[in-house]
Parts: structure tokens; sequence; C-alpha cells
């Protein structure tokens, strides 16, 4: 059992399901930092934040490295996301910033979250559909989310776009980080995925090794994250079957339309009909 959080006007506790990134959330800020892709999805995202009128949800809110940026620009959000520690993260870093008032955080799934009035826009940024690794999981979370918006609404998710090259870029080890932890002692983070092309999964394994002042190795900590990826044409499906209509996909942050040739991502903007 998790433990109990303490009632609080911006916690909303409702789910107690394990999560991979309760053992990630101390890397996590480490891992978008060093991430390329990073600064034009936290952009992108916090734009269509700031420039919606009505109630901002962020599923997979994370550490709230898009929300308490999006707060810090005088925008409310609901977040929610699975991972406690993630939360957890998440409330340091609104605290620190000074908005967390303009946060609220609930603990629950993609799947089955319910929100307290629907909702004007629901993202889904960073990949994170992918952690709902089977094909119907993702369905589901889908109808969800169309269940919780307002008519009229809209969703914006992206999803990798895996290519060859991509793949053999995740394939390969490489050293992601090097770092300070809280004990004073250099750290290295190292990162590989396994990806598997006939069931569109990948599984991302990252070991971070502690080293003594001589450079030697103390202890090495693995974690490992569970994905999967939609070609663009099952987004496409699973939107419209949903009740979608949608209205863009673009190839990348900047808003350039999707082409098979030159696109880097798949980001879909769908809305519920009125
Ligand atoms: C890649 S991180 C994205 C965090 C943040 N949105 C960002 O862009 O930095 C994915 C987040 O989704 C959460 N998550 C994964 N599966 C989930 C699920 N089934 N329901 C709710 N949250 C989930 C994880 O705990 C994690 O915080």
């Amino acid at each position: 059992m998790r433990a109990s959080r303490p009632p609080s006007s911006n916690w909303v506790s409702r789910v107690a399901r394990p999560s991979e990134y309760d053992r990630f959330a101390d890397i996590y800020q480490v891992w978008t930092d060093t991430a390329a892709s990073t600064p034009a999805n936290l952009s992108f995202y916090v734009d269509a934040y700031v420039s919606e009128p009505g109630p901002v949800v962020e599923l997979g809110v994370g550490d709230g490295r898009i929300a308490v940026a999006a707060a810090i620009r005088g925008r409310s959000v609901v977040g929610v996301d699975l991972s406690v520690a993630m939360l957890d993260q998440c409330r340091l870093r609104a605290q620190a910033a000074g908005v967390l008032d303009q946060l609220t955080l609930l603990n629950a799934d993609f799947r089955d979250f319910q929100l307290d009035q629907p909702a004007a826009l629901i993202a889904l940024p960073y990949h994170s559909l992918g952690h709902l690794v089977a094909l119907d999981d993702k369905r589901r979370a889908m109808a969800q989310v169309f269940s919780q918006l307002r008519p009229g609404g809209r969703f914006i998710f992206d999803d990798f776009l895996m290519t060859p090259l991509l793949i053999d870029h995740m394939r390969q080890v490489q050293l992601r980080a090097e770092y300070q932890l809280a004990n004073g002692a250099d750290a290295l983070l190292w990162v590989t995925s396994l990806v598997d092309e006939a069931s569109h999964s990948i599984k991302v394994v990252t070991w971070e090794d502690e080293l003594d002042s001589q450079g030697a190795l103390v202890q090495r900590r693995y974690r490992r994250l569970s994905l999967s990826w939609l070609e663009p044409s099952q987004a496409r499906a699973l939107l419209t079957d949903a009740g979608f209509v949608i209205e863009s996909c673009f190839g990348d942050f900047a808003g350039t339309p999707f082409a098979d040739a030159s696109a880097h991502e798949q980001i879909w903007l769908a809305r519920r009909p009125t």
C-alpha cells in the first residue's frame, strides 16, 4: 500500500497502482534536461496551455516540467499521474516556483481518470501514451479522454515517429549525463533500449554508476521503462474510433504539417465534436 497523503486542497489521491516511474522520479529531471527534444515540446505545450481560456489538464504531468512552466505564465493546470513519486517531484517544483496553488494534482490512470469538471484541453505530452503498451489500453485511454472533455474540447498528444535511424540510435549504449548525487559522489547515467519492431515495443534500460573519489564503481542502479509506439495510421484510427475529429497532425513542434519524408514526431490535435 502507498503512504496516504495529508489532506490538501491540491492533492487528490484516488489510485494505488505500481508505476515504473516511482523508481525513475529521482533522475527524471536529469533525463529531460539532457534530452534533445524537450526544449521544443516544452514551449509547444506551454503555449497551448496558456492560450486556452478553459480548464487545462495534463495527463502524465510527471515532475511538472511543462505544467509548472505554464503556471508561472499564469495558467492553472490539473495534472494527472499514476506515479506518486513523480507527483511529489511536481509538488516540490511548483512549491519552489511559488505556483503550487495553480496546480491540482490527481493520482490516477490515463484509462480511468475522472475530472471534477469537463476539460477544454487535455494534453498527453512526451510520448507518454506509449507507457500504455497494449493497443487496447491506448484505446481505453482515448475513450476516457473523450469522455472527460467538454463538447468542442481539444486533445493534443505526441508519439514517437519510429524510423530505422531512430531505432539504431536507441539501441546504442549512450552516456547520457554526468552529475553529482545528493551525497556528493560523482555519477554517470547510461542508457540503451531494447526495441522490438514486430510488437512496436521499447524497453528503455538505464543504469546509474556511483563512483568514489578514485573513479572506482561503488554501486550501479538499474531503472527500466516500458513503452510502445503507434504508426501514424494507428493513431489516426484510434482517434476517429474514439469519436474525435482530427484537426491537424504536425511532424515537429514548430507546427510543420506531417509528411512521411520530413517528420520527426507525430503530434496530433483532435477535437471532441460539439
Ligand atoms: C515521459 S513522462 C512525461 C512527464 C511530463 N509530461 C513531461 O513531459 O516531462 C510520463 C509520465 O506519465 C506517467 N504515466 C505513465 N503511465 C501512466 C498511466 N497509465 N496513467 C497515468 N500516468 C502515467 C508517468 O508516471 C510519468 O510521470
